[in-house]
């Protein structure tokens, strides 16, 4: 695992942004199109308006380029405003100038979510799976909706969530009530099937969090420590996030050494 320290969430924001592009090139380079893991809430909101830029300005290419959301809310019709496909449209989608055709989401609305669950898996493999897996995490420890507890094998499924994310949530609804009880998500194996993973925390809120996913144990109870068994684990923090890492002055030295084509 890699873990990035830097001074702002801009700085956050900017750093994935370029990861993904790169990613995205390499994909290219090698006769493929690519696809993206989006995520939503608010962790990810600057990378987005980076790789706009980075679209806009010609320098990333994006127009076959899938993408696959993390998960979805059970019971919303897709056009309620807080729906995932709805967020993701508004967020990724239109400013990224990605092809609707290449954007899923899982199917929250399905009168079978079962079964949806199973037609989202098929979906991801039948793209060649993701290169590259962006992530917030929950304060929880949550990566997905993949609450603590989650098995760290899980692939897409239902699962209800946290009363903690549910409060966390709150702030996107009227009121805390409207936070839907369950949702689809793709599994923590699901995720870490993904070619690279990529996950942004800023602010003191995330701290707690962070610390449990980069130094502490692998455990089900902090669900996204699975991403220290990934190959290709990157956690770009910034300063405040950082504040509870105990090896912070060995990430920055990791990282000051490291030959830079996307820093
Ligand atoms: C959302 C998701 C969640 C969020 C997490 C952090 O698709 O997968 O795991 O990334 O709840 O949310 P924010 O970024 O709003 O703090």
């Amino acid at each position: 695992m890699q873990v990035v320290i830097l001074d702002d969430p801009e700085s956050v924001a900017e750093f994935a942004a370029r990861r993904i592009a790169h990613v995205i090139a390499v994909a290219a380079s090698r006769g493929r199109a690519g696809a993206i893991g989006v995520a939503t809430g608010s962790s990810p909101l600057g990378t987005y308006r980076h790789l706009a830029d980075l679209a806009a300005a010609g320098q990333l290419d994006l127009a076959h380029v899938s993408a696959f959301a993390l998960d979805e809310y059970v019971g919303l019709p897709y056009d309620h405003p807080e729906s995932y496909h709805a967020v993701i449209a508004r967020t990724v989608t239109e400013p990224l100038g990605l092809d609707p055709a290449l954007v899923h989401v899982p199917d929250g609305a399905a009168t079978d979510p079962q079964a949806a669950c199973a037609r989202y898996e098929e979906l991801i493999r039948g793209a060649g799976g993701i290169d590259i897996q962006l992530l917030g995490i929950g304060a929880n420890g949550h990566i997905g909706f993949n609450e603590p507890t989650s098995s760290l094998t899980s692939r897409t499924r239902i699962k209800t969530l946290a009363q903690r994310t549910r409060e966390d949530n709150a702030r996107f609804f009227d009121s805390p009530d409207q936070v839907p009880i369950h949702c689809i998500t793709q599994g923590l194996g699901t995720i870490a099937d993904a070619g690279q993973a990529l996950l942004v925390a800023t602010g003191g809120s995330k701290a707690a969090a962070v610390a449990a996913m980069v130094e502490g144990p692998v455990t089900s109870m902090c669900p996204a420590s699975v991403l220290q068994m990934h190959p290709h684990a990157t956690v770009v923090v910034d300063d405040e996030a950082a504040s509870r890492l105990t090896m912070r002055d060995y990430y920055q030295d990791v990282f000051r050494r490291l030959p830079g084509t996307d820093r």
